[in-house]
């Protein structure tokens, strides 16, 4: 590297010929990592038998590479001298390709980002550009304490190192270990910013993850990827309806699709996501409350030749037009994977469902439905929003890592005072929800910063009440992510939660349900409701707040879904 760091890096050759188009993967997570030789990644001897040549990269500080891990920050200089690097190889036909999942994509990116013309396409499954927005935050600006994990587990890998090297202190890998046995204790953990080993050991974590809750300069020097203009590349885009950066997959996509720095990068967009979750139960598809069938899983979805004719297209210039759908999307609820020509789908109605029913709507029992327009009476649904007695997550778009995530039954919830349930009739004929949503809502509070959840779930004729996507909005967040703006009490504000989006076939038997609360903990932190800063807050300074969801004519509170109609 620029700096005199060696990074280790492996590199696979076709037996026969002098000269290959060349795909690189860069990993922190070591070069005989599983997931680089089984989907969502091709098949490495395929790939040979293609005629590509195939790199393999350790990350800075990790495995057997020199230097320190610091999450994300040396990525994108070290991703382009390695593609200047490859590029001055024999081996290398001056055609690179990138692929890989994860952090894996998020390397991808940030090469992508510095316009190095040797990179013609990259391949980034289930990662964001934009590491705020997710992993470590969210677009409403709550933190991913789930994110923290995968931080700490890092930290492990690196106090394991330092020791093998002779260097390192034996104790602090006694600490460490003993703080991995308790997961759920780290993302629950208060405050947050009370991170003595993590502080020590990579203090990236505590000093930019934690103490930059705003999308601050500080977040500028890790994020590389700021305008879609930089990026000068195709990308096929793979994600999960249940991963945690679904909502970056779609956000890269679309922002490319629009913004691209040219028509061939613009047309160069392709995308794929199937019902899976970040975990590896997830890239089965299989859940405990949901199974999505044979066809659902990575394996059986088609990536290995996704990845081939993408980049054969573009590294080898092999047809005129690239031979595969810009879009394909697994169809929850009916089950079956469907080609289409954008996202949004063109022929997407979005349409208006009103947050009503004449009563209080907490709980599943309480008089919440969902109507075409706003009920002509005003209600107000009111709850008691306490941290201390938080809404716990049940799968959705976390980051277990070692627990469940996925299409879980929200039922256990439903009994709350503190979620409000808004419900169809049971459907008499099929509805397909296929395309971004989101939540317009009326809100007040006693406090002067809360949140706001949002939930989309599919009841199940037995009663299951899988979710679908979520959102969350912090409340001084609500206008912008860098300028926070506290409530007035009391006051109503309308905010959008975004609920990034699904692609869902609500079949005749089941109900259409929407979920309002103001916590799903730990996928997000809690809210103190104090209005301080919440990472350094313990649960003797947070307090309770009355929230209020005001809806009726003068304030439509509605979700609004991407109905698709087709025979
Ligand atoms: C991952 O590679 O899975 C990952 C990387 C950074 C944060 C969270 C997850």
């Amino acid at each position: 590297m620029r700096d005199g760091t060696a990074l280790a890096t492996s590199v696979w050759l076709p037996k026969s010929g002098s000269s290959f188009p060349t795909l690189l993967v860069r990993t922190p997570y070591g070069s005989e990592m599983m997931s680089i030789f089984a989907p969502p990644s091709p098949n490495i001897f395929r790939l040979m038998r293609e005629g590509y040549a195939v790199v393999i990269q350790e990350c800075r500080g990790t495995f057997k590479s020199d230097g320190i891990f610091v999450p994300h920050v040396h990525e994108l200089d070290d991703g382009s001298d390695t593609l200047d690097w490859i590029v001055a190889q024999p081996w290398c036909d001056g055609n690179i390709g990138t692929y890989g999942s994860s952090y894996l994509g998020m390397v991808q990116w940030d090469m992508a980002s510095t316009g190095h013309t040797a990179l013609k396409a990259i391949a980034p499954s289930v990662a964001p550009a934009d590491r705020y927005l997710s992993p470590w935050y969210s677009s409403g600006g709550a933190f991913s304490p789930g994110a923290l994990v995968w931080g700490a587990l890092m930290t492990l890998n690196k106090v394991g190192r330092e020791l093998e090297r002779g260097q390192g202190d034996p104790g602090a890998m006694v600490a460490m270990a003993s703080m991995m046995l308790d997961i759920s204790g780290l993302k629950t953990r208060v405050p947050l910013l009370d991170q003595p080993l993590l502080r020590e050991h990579m203090p990236w974590l505590v000093d930019t993850a934690l103490g930059h809750p705003e999308r601050d300069a500080a977040w500028d020097s890790s994020i590389s990827v700021e305008s879609p203009a930089k990026i000068r590349t195709p990308a096929l885009i793979i994600g999960g309806w249940y991963d945690l950066f679904i909502g970056e997959t779609l956000r890269t996509y679309t922002e490319l699709r629009l913004k691209g720095a040219t028509a061939d990068v613009r047309d160069g967009q392709y995308l794929v996501i199937g019902p899976w979750a970040h975990s590896m139960n997830g890239l089965l598809a299989m859940y405990p409350d949901r199974i999505f069938g044979p066809t659902a899983t990575v394996e059986a979805s088609g990536l290995h030749d996704a990845h081939i004719s993408f980049f054969d297209h573009y590294l080898k210039g092999t047809s005129a037009k690239l031979d595969r759908p810009r879009v394909r999307l697994f169809v929850m609820g009916i089950d079956q994977w469907r080609d289409e020509v954008e996202w949004p789908l063109p022929d997407t109605i979005y349409t208006d469902f009103h947050l009503s029913g004449d009563g209080p709507a907490n709980t599943a029992s309480g008089a919440g439905t969902l109507s075409a327009g706003p009920s002509i009476n005003e209600q107000k649904d009111s709850f008691l929003y306490d941290p201390r007695r938080p809404v716990p997550t049940l799968g959705g778009t976390g980051l277990a890592l070692l627990e469940w995530d996925g299409a879980a039954d929200q039922s256990p919830l439903h009994e709350r005072d503190d979620v409000l349930v808004f419900k169809s009739e049971v459907l008499t004929e099929a509805i397909e929800v296929t395309g971004p949503v989101k939540c317009h809502l009326f809100v007040s509070s006693s406090a002067i910063d809360t949140d706001f959840t949002a939930k989309l779930v599919d009841v199940h004729p037995d009663g299951r009440a899988i979710i679908l996507c979520d959102g969350i909005q912090r409340m001084r967040y609500r206008n912008s992510l860098t300028d926070p703006q506290f409530m007035v009490p009391g006051k109503i504000y309308e905010i959008t939660i975004d609920m990034i989006g699904t692609a869902n076939v609500f079949l005749p038997g089941h109900r259409v349900m929407v979920e309002i609360s103001s916590s799903n903990f730990p996928r997000y932190d809690r809210n103190s409701n104090t209005g301080g800063v919440i990472a350094a807050e313990d649960e003797s300074r947070m307090v309770a707040a009355v929230n209020t969801l005001h809806r009726g004519r003068q304030h439509p509170s509605r979700i609004v879904l991407p109905i698709i109609s087709r025979t």
